[in-house]
């Protein structure tokens, strides 16, 4: 049995005095078990974050981290160091870190790899722009992405690591993908990790949808069987939107 996770999304959102006012409004609200409540927040508020949600089922996520421990690479952040504050997962491959800081299939597998190596979980996104959707090339694309990222990564890990398929035209424009779409393409990835490895890596794999998903949407999109769980971008800012996503289940 998959656990399902409810990922938020922060991006560059919130302070970390914001950050403590969201743990205040979620304290006690989060379920005790059944699905894992997740918030991937700005690299400056992960402390807060990591020590304000000591003893809660919240767990914290990174957006991104670099593929070295440490050296000479300045404004990087350590996935060594995240590893040893508590952050638990770390979001690698979003389209817009491809878009706008030009990360490359190869980044995301040396980040992928480093990421594990310190006992941390990635959340590995891939996800096609509507043009590639419009001209069929959807599913290649996007299994091209998830091999790339999986390189040489073993199957004990891969079934421990989470993947969000987030089409890039379903983010952050209110025009969610249909279940059934999200829920085809999921299954496509997971029949390229089977293929990769073998069926049981395949089925422990947890996959994420990602794009526009809203409290009133998360239901129907988690009656899918591929469907693990949503990363959520706008909708995980407002506790009481976050509350709901992840109470989905009631
Ligand atoms: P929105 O939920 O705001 O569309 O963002 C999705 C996303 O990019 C999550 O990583």
């Amino acid at each position: 049995m998959r656990t399902p996770i409810i990922a938020g999304n922060w991006k560059l959102n919130k302070n970390p005095k914001e950050a403590q006012e969201f743990l205040n409004a979620i304290e006690g609200k989060l379920p005790e078990s059944g699905v894992e409540a997740v918030i991937g927040a700005p690299a400056v508020d992960l402390y807060t974050l990591v020590e304000g949600s000591k003893n809660t089922p919240l767990k914290i996520s990174a957006e991104n981290s670099y593929f070295e421990d440490e050296g000479a690479f300045t404004g990087e952040n350590s996935p060594k160091v995240l590893a040893e504050m508590g952050v638990e997962y770390v979001i690698i491959g979003h389209s817009e870190r491809r878009e706008y800081f030009h990360e490359t299939d190869e980044d995301i597998n040396k980040k992928a790899v480093k990421i594990i190596a310190n006992g941390l979980t990635p959340i590995v996104c891939c996800g096609e722009t509507l043009e590639q959707r419009e001209a069929n090339e959807t599913e290649g694309f996007v299994t091209g992405q998830i091999e790339a990222a999986l390189k040489g990564i073993s199957a004990a890990d891969v079934a421990n690591l989470v993947i969000a398929y987030e089409p890039i035209w379903a983010i952050g424009t209110g025009k969610t993908a249909t279940s059934d779409q999200a829920q085809e393409v999921v299954h496509v990835i997971r029949e390229k990790v089977a293929s990769l490895y073998d069926a049981d890596t395949a089925d422990k794999v947890r996959i994420l949808y990602g794009g526009s998903v809203k409290p009133e949407s998360i239901k129907e999109l988690m009656s899918k069987e591929d469907i693990d769980g949503g990363l959520v971008g706008g909708a995980s800012l407002d506790p009481e939107s976050f509350i709901a996503l992840v109470n989905y289940q009631k």
